[in-house]
């Protein structure tokens, strides 16, 4: 198994070393080694215990603003109480090599950019944002006090996340989509490629000619698209890359 990683970390660091630009498309297996839970995967995984149109839904917050607060500031309150792991540290090393290197992420919890990533695409928001439901203020999330919380303006502050549903925040998929179709490779990793428009962007990197790599564990629907497809956790592979690059 190592060797078989060190060799396949040497195609892909080659592949980088070539690159004019490249890519990552990250979801929520590239924070599982930092201790938070997927949605869809493992025994801890969020929609395993919890229905999404329970709690990620405009709709679900209009029925009860305070239930989804509650869990959307228990996920703030674990976010905030784990670090980045190696996969994390491995990315932001990788921009610091590759002449444009952008993170694009489904994920929520701010890790990418406390691991140090300097050009991160948020798709789906941030949990340690609020945003105001009348004047679109956003302001930090409040980790304590009363749910919902009450912007400036005296109308209601809601998760700065985008839920299902919900349009993209503007310009951020026009990104995204700029950054991957640009990539000569993008580097798949932790997401189950099943979210759509997120999902739709390794295919983009593909037809535009990319180098297209999953970091996972599991198989996806992404697997046939993949040039190398790495069957180990992100926290152990993608380190072995910036070794070689
Ligand atoms: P998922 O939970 O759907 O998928 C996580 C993926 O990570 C799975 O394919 C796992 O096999 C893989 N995985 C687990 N541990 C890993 C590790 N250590 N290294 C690499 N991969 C690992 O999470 P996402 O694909 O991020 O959206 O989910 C996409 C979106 O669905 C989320 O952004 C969220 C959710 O509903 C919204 O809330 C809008």
């Amino acid at each position: 198994m190592t060797s078989q990683l060190n060799s396949l970390a040497d195609v892909v660091a080659a592949k980088l070393r070539a690159a004019r630009r490249a890519a990552a498309l990250t979801g929520a297996g590239v924070s599982a080694e930092s201790g938070l839970a997927t949605f869809r995967s493992g025994p801890r995984a969020l929609w395993r215990d919890h229905r999404p149109e329970d709690l990620a839904t405009p709709q679900a917050f209009a029925r009860d603003p305070r239930l989804v607060w509650e869990w959307y500031r228990e996920r703030l309150q674990r976010a905030a109480g784990v670090e980045p792991n190696p996969g994390h540290y491995a990315l932001a090393a990788m921009a610091q090599r590759v002449a444009r290197f952008t993170v694009v992420t489904q994920n929520v919890d701010g890790l990418h950019e406390r691991a140090g990533s300097p050009d991160v695409i948020e798709l789906h928001g941030n949990v340690r944002r609020a945003r105001c439901v009348r004047c679109d203020a956003r302001v930090p999330a409040p980790l304590e006090g009363a749910l919902p919380p009450t912007c400036a303006c005296g109308a209601m502050l809601r998760p700065d996340i985008v839920w299902f549903g919900e349009a993209l925040p503007e310009g951020v998929f026009e990104k995204a989509y700029e950054a991957v179709a640009s990539a000569d490779v993008l580097i798949v990793a932790g997401t189950s490629a099943v979210v759509h428009p997120a999902a739709g962007l390794a295919e983009v990197a593909k037809s535009a000619g990319g180098f297209i790599v999953e970091v996972n564990p599991e198989e996806t629907p992404a697997t046939g698209l993949c040039d190398v497809c790495v069957r180990a956790p992100s926290g152990t592979f993608l380190p072995l890359v910036v070794e070689r690059i």
